[in-house]
């Protein structure tokens, strides 16, 4: 029987910890601060907002909310970071993706302090994971990192194979593994014979955005596959980038959705912001 990998359990008992971290601090008078700017109501944005002030409350950690109109002016909305760059108080700064049209995302994330970049979206961040260096890294893979190690999944030595290359979640992805020690191939959209690719993984990363894309054709019996996708299918019912019922049966451990890849990223973030601590000192 393969392994579920519990994505909500493990988020549970993390988050259990870093509440247990921040009592600490906050006894030795160190209090945690998360801003969090979202500029106009896109509301999927605004329900991932809720969520990470909620996991705040839950940890400990004292989030403040700007809650920008939609016309607000690029100007105005870097002038508040370089504010919030400047204030003693603040540990992290968050600015919710996306941001409407007429805002230069790059332009924000670059002015987003470093040492405060609890999204691990800088180049800053970015280089730093890639050379090795202390920094913050992207939510949703330092997220898979925690579930395969929590599932004592070994990484030293495997194939990995992670399909999808964004700047959030592919290529940060890979650089981990290589972190880790593991053989690394990234595959995207112009790969040839994906399937001979995908089929080579000890462990499989998924995060191509297309629902049920990944059957069993593309796995290598016994493999540990993890599903980056969500999505709603006809049913109105939620699925991954993996036809989960299909390639069941030919692993040894998966991960579902929901439940599996999902829960971790706000947990990671929370880890960010406990994180920023050491990172600035
Ligand atoms: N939009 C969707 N996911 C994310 C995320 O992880 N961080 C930010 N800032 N925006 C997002």
């Amino acid at each position: 029987m393969a392994q579920i990998i519990d994505g909500k359990k493990i988020s549970t008992e993390l988050k259990l910890e870093l509440k247990d971290k921040v009592a600490k601090y906050k006894k030795e008078g160190i209090e945690i601060t998360l801003a969090v700017i979202q500029v106009g109501n896109d509301k999927a944005s605004s329900v991932y907002v809720g969520n990470k002030k909620k996991a705040c409350e839950f940890i400990g950690i004292r989030s403040l909310a700007y809650e920008l109109d939609e016309n607000t002016t690029q100007e105005e909305l870097l002038s508040l970071i370089k504010e919030l760059n400047q204030r003693e108080d603040v540990n992290g700064i968050l600015v919710q993706l996306p941001l409407p049209k007429h805002i230069d995302e790059d332009m924000v994330i670059e002015t987003i302090d470093a040492k405060k970049d609890v999204d691990g979206f800088h180049p800053m961040s970015v280089g730093a994971l890639s050379i090795g260096k202390k920094g913050f890294i992207s939510c949703t893979p330092y997220g898979i990192i925690e579930l395969l190690k929590r599932s004592n999944i070994e990484i030293d030595g495997k194939e990995c194979v992670v399909v999808g290359r964004s700047n959030i979640v592919g290529k940060p992805m890979s650089m981990l593994l290589l972190r880790e020690n593991a053989t690394v191939t990234t595959a995207h959209s112009h790969t040839k014979d994906l399937k001979e690719v995908c089929k080579r993984a000890d462990i499989l990363v998924v995060a191509i955005g297309k629902p049920k894309f990944i059957n069993s054709e593309y796995v290598k019996e016994g493999a540990v596959v993890i599903d980056v996708g969500i999505h709603r299918n006809e049913d109105n019912k939620l699925c991954g980038d993996v036809d989960y019922d299909d390639v069941y049966p030919h692993v040894s451990a998966i991960t579902p959705v929901p439940g599996g890849v999902g829960p971790m990223t706000i947990a990671m973030l929370m880890k960010n912001c406990v994180n920023a601590v050491e990172i600035q000192k």
